[in-house]
């Protein structure tokens, strides 16, 4: 039965390739601030690598996530599908920040001006309209590697709840109290 629910948490991580409306193709990142503040914000799931459990994230090299990261690599990956009212908390490590020119270059013409404004995400400005593109791009690929798997589902009459963690690539599981 856990190894059923890791194995479900796998394919629905891995649907989120082809189906675009996947509920986990977009999740919740949460980091530490240099500061030491919890700091959350929404991303898009652009790759899961189901034997080693990581999970890639494309970004712009200047936004705070990245400083954060450097100093804190310690992240929480939040997925929730409200169809199932299933909950998925990773606990994970940034193991890889990369710039990677081959893959910016395979990104569509909208998706690569994103990475490549004038300033850096986060700086004031004048009007929404009063932001500048260079042809120098920022584009960066995260990797996050899973430590621990906290699964909820809530269901009648049982909720249900197990919690995975890896021992070098081995995943030890238990039901939990939800
Ligand atoms: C639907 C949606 C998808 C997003 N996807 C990404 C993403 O894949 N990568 C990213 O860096 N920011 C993404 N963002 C923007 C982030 O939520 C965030 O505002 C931005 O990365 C700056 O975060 P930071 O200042 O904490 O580093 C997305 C926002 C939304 C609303």
């Amino acid at each position: 039965m856990l190894d059923k629910i890791l194995r479900d948490c796998q394919t629905e991580w891995i649907k989120t390739k082809t189906k675009k409306n996947h509920p986990f193709r977009y999740f919740t990142l949460s980091t530490v601030s240099p500061e030491g503040l919890p700091e959350a914000r929404i991303v898009v799931l652009r790759h899961f690598d189901a034997a080693n459990y990581q999970f890639k994230v494309y970004t712009d090299a200047r936004t705070p996530k990245i400083a954060a990261l450097e100093k804190n690599n310690k992240a929480e990956l939040l997925f929730y599908d409200h169809r199932k009212l299933m909950q998925i908390r990773v606990q994970a490590e940034c193991v890889e920040q990369q710039a990677d020119a081959l893959l910016f270059s395979q990104q569509h013409e909208g998706a690569q001006k994103d990475y490549t404004t004038a300033v850096p995400p986060g700086t004031p400005l004048k009007g929404m309209d009063q932001l500048d593109y260079t042809t120098e791009n920022h584009f960066t690929v995260l990797t996050f590697k899973a430590q621990q798997i906290d699964y909820l589902r809530l269901k009648r009459p049982n909720h249900q709840r197990a919690v995975f963690t890896r021992t070098e690539e081995l995943w030890n599981g238990s039901f939990v109290s939800p």
